[in-house]
């Protein structure tokens, strides 16, 4: 039997024989693995710069955001198409790092019960959401998404908008002071279900 070799410091067998000094070291690495990985993201141009034609959302898609985070929409839908061919033939181009950069949160989502809508803006018509999302099954027999006929009883917040756009500016979305002036008289008298809508048609229609 061949006599295994002499090796000074860290050799393979103690670090293999020390649960200790394993943990450790695997510390190590992934610590280093990961800020290889991340940090490059938050200085690289692709995953910082809004794509071309970006632009921050408008009072309504602000208030109707809200709302389709208030409603938990994002546990069925997705906003996140990935690079794979079923998906882009279904759904449409591939989501982009820019398009997100005024998404706060992102509604990027993992589960998709119903259709991914990073694209669906455009592709309905207002009255189609107007029915769908009153009652999905007057357009989708088989549909199993909850209706929300509240939605269209409830007046939109307007009280809110400002301070809430404010917010977004602080973090970067370049609102000018008119647009945020005029904003509740934007929201003031609409529905939320004219929001919801409003923010959904909005969404992916950035990219050409
Ligand atoms: C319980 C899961 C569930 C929830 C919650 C849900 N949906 Fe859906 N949604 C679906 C399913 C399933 C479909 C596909 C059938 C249909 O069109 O109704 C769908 C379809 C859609 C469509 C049409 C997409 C397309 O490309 O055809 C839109 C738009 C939509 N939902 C918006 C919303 C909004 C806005 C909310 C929150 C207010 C919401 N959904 C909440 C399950 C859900």
């Amino acid at each position: 039997m061949a006599e295994t070799p002499k090796t000074g410091g860290l050799s393979h067998e103690k670090v293999e024989t020390n649960n200790f000094l394993m943990i450790v070291l695997i510390l190590v690495v992934l610590l280093v693995g990961g800020m290889v990985e991340i940090l490059p993201l938050f200085f690289q141009k692709s995953t910082t710069e809004p794509v071309p034609g970006l632009k921050p959302y408008t009072a309504m898609q602000v208030v109707g955001r809200d709302i389709y985070v208030r409603e938990g929409c994002y546990n069925c839908h997705s906003q996140m198409i990935r690079p794979f061919r079923a998906e882009t033939l279904r759904y449409g181009p591939y989501s982009l790092a820019g398009e997100f950069v005024y998404d706060r949160p992102f509604q990027w989502g993992s589960k998709r019960t119903g259709p991914d809508l990073a694209r669906v803006g455009g592709r309905y018509s207002d009255e189609w959401h107007r029915t769908h999302l009153t009652n999905p099954r007057d357009l989708v027999p088989e549909s199993n998404m909850p209706a929300y006929p509240w939605l269209e009883k409830t007046p939109a917040n307007a009280a809110s908008i400002q301070a809430h756009m404010n917010g977004l500016r602080t973090l970067g979305a370049p609102y000018s002071d008119e647009e945020i002036a005029k904003a509740p008289e934007d929201v003031k008298g609409r529905t939320e279900l004219d929001a919801v809508i409003a923010y959904l048609q909005v969404l992916g229609t950035h990219r050409k």
